[in-house]
């Protein structure tokens, strides 16, 4: 398997290429490219850590020597958030980032599978499934926005709140990945009874959790180490699942389109991508209500990238 990180020289994409190194299986590419000359002393330091995964570094304006032969590419090159900023505020750098990436992605490795951490991935996602299209090689099985890190941190949250083992703790988390968008299935988490007082805030609290790292980093970036490991689970979910396995993430698709084109929900992941969209499974009314209450939101975020490629 040969995975691509596009950014990999950034605050994730150098945590994600140590993470790689070390949880890929053996016999495993890891192709690191950014556009800052860094990246291929990046690869040559992961490069001396004794695992079966030989790493690979390409920096310079043109990222096609990287992504030959890629299997997944993972995609964090842009600018992160500082203190005051919300996702959006990040579009009109990242946006065009996206496009020029998946362009090349279009041309050069038209069959990988592509995960999208580069906000506002709510948009991001519908500009990459836009060039894809133009470029006539999409297949809506092969695109992912990279929403883990909202499992990884409900998980956290609600096992330290109910005192459960966090490796038992599963949460789902539906809809997209930016302030009310994000929406935790609090009611589905086996052994933990809820009050109504609890709800809200840690719902809240899951919603906002990018900020509270962002505030904490006071100016110096936002959630790269966490991201790192989400992104990692992800990708390693992937290829278990390219391998044969079957394979359960939450991940932002092109679904059914019941609720917007695009949307995070449980996938059974296959060798071709997302084999199978599950069901949400039993919403408790508070998360019905904020299901309806977020889509005016989702939808115009995904219309926004699906403008932006097409005017
Ligand atoms: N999906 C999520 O849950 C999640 C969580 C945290 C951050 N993010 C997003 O991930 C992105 C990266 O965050 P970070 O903290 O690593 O930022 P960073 O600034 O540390 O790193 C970004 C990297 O992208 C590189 N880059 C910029 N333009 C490029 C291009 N055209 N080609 C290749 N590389 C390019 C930069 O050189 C830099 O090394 C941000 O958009 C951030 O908002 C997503």
């Amino acid at each position: 398997m040969k995975v691509a990180v596009l950014g990999a020289a950034g605050g994730i994409g150098q945590a994600l290429a140590l993470l790689l190194k070390l949880q890929l299986p053996a016999g495993s590419e890891l192709s690191l490219y950014d556009i800052a000359p860094v990246t291929p002393g990046v690869a040559k330091d992961v490069s001396h850590i004794p695992t079966a995964v030989k790493a690979q570094g390409f920096a310079g304006e043109d990222p096609s020597p990287a992504l030959q032969g890629a299997d997944i590419v993972l995609i964090s090159a842009g600018v992160a958030r500082k203190p005051g900023m919300d996702r959006s505020d990040l579009f009109n750098i990242n946006a065009g980032i996206v496009r020029n990436l998946i362009e090349k992605v279009a041309q050069v490795c038209p069959k990988a599978c592509v995960g999208i951490i580069t906000n506002p991935v709510n948009t991001t996602v519908a500009i990459a499934a836009e060039v894809l299209k133009k470029a006539g090689v999409y297949d809506k099985r092969k695109l992912f926005g990279v929403t883990t890190l909202d499992t990884l941190r409900s998980e956290t949250f609600v096992a330290e709140l109910k005192g459960l083992n966090v490796d038992k703790v599963n949460v789902p988390v539906i809809g997209g990945h930016s302030g009310v968008t994000i929406l935790p299935l609090l009611s589905q988490v086996h052994y933990a009874q809820w009050n109504d007082e609890e709800i809200a805030p840690l719902t809240k609290r899951i919603q906002n959790a990018g900020t509270e790292v962002v505030e904490a980093k006071a100016g110096g970036g936002s959630a790269t180490l966490s991201m790192a490991q989400a992104a990692a689970r992800f990708c390693t979910s992937l290829v278990k699942a390219l391998n044969g396995e079957t394979v359960v993430e939450c991940t932002y698709v092109e679904g059914d389109g019941r609720y917007a084109r695009f949307f995070a929900q449980p996938v059974r992941l296959g060798k071709e991508g997302v084999e199978a969209l599950l069901p949400l499974g039993p919403l408790s009314q508070f998360e019905q209500e904020a299901l309806e209450a977020m889509l005016p939101t989702l939808r115009a975020d995904i219309e926004l990238g699906e403008k932006f490629v097409n005017p």
